[in-house]
């Protein structure tokens, strides 16, 4: 994710703010993908400063902070002051680490999988309305509408296999306790699609001028660069959920170890 709100950034370079300030979370959670899945309040922050806490949950803070030169010190220092619950604030992640397995499949259908078949239609309108009356003046247009076309068609296979396949299996982890285990092959292409997905939404953020809403040509851009950037918004909290709290919790329970 490229940085895209400056002021907030400029702010992390400038603020030189105490470095003795302990960010409150547990000594295992120091990956990004971490950090959100145990304060999810802190994924607005790393929305605005460009850290990829989804797909590139992996990371240390250090390592993403210093691959962005933002120092570390002083964003744990703005996310050790983020106080409590924010589930239904700016990220719209969702407080989950203590969710059930079925909790959890059950939530990423209704809270992420329905409303994407919903808002993808509306996006793929949207764009062909700004691709008829701006194509042949602005051609990232153009193909911002055909990486839209082929991210959603990926995206509706990745849903639907993780409805028929994935969660079902995930379910079977949880109902035994453990003692099987979800196919590797398929936990390993989808998680290849999130990170295709988190390829593309970057390009897309690129063809859309970070979304600023005044590289519109008119109102219907404008509405469809506010709609791209909550499309964004969503997959990267919907990603993580599945990545660094569905998926985690499904391999300690059937017994294996590490990510794919
Ligand atoms: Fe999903
Ligand atoms: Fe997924």
């Amino acid at each position: 994710m490229p940085v895209s709100h400056q002021p907030f950034t400029h702010l992390v370079y400038k603020l030189g703010m105490s470095h003795s300030e302990q960010l409150p979370i547990s000594p295992g959670a120091n990956t990004l993908g971490g950090i959100v899945a145990e304060r999810p309040q802190t994924a607005a922050v790393f929305e605005r400063l460009g850290l990829d806490y989804c797909c590139g949950g992996q990371q240390t803070l250090e390592d993403a902070c210093r691959s962005l030169d933002l120092e570390p010190e002083t964003v744990a220092t703005l996310l050790a002051t983020l106080d409590g619950d924010t589930t239904d604030g700016e990220s719209g992640a969702h407080d989950l680490g203590d969710a059930s397995i079925d909790d959890l499949c059950d939530h990423i259908v209704t809270a992420h999988h329905d409303p994407l078949r919903e808002a993808m239609p509306r996006i793929s309108e949207l764009l062909a309305k700004v691709v008829r009356a701006h194509g042949s003046e602005d051609p990232e247009v153009v193909q911002l509408a055909e990486l839209f076309s082929q991210t959603r068609s990926g995206l509706e296979t990745h849903m639907h296999r993780e409805e028929e396949l994935l969660f079902p299996a995930c379910r079977e982890v949880a109902a035994n306790q453990g003692g099987v285990s979800p196919d590797d092959q398929i936990l390993a292409e989808l998680d290849d699609d999130h990170r295709s997905v988190g390829d593309a939404l970057k390009q897309m953020r690129t063809l859309s001028h970070d979304y600023r809403p005044e590289s519109a040509h008119c109102t219907t851009h404008r509405v469809l660069l506010h709609e791209m950037q909550e499309f964004e918004r969503d997959l990267h909290v919907h990603i993580h959920e599945e990545n660094n709290i569905l998926f985690p919790k499904v391999r300690e329970m059937s017994g294996q170890v590490g990510n794919s």
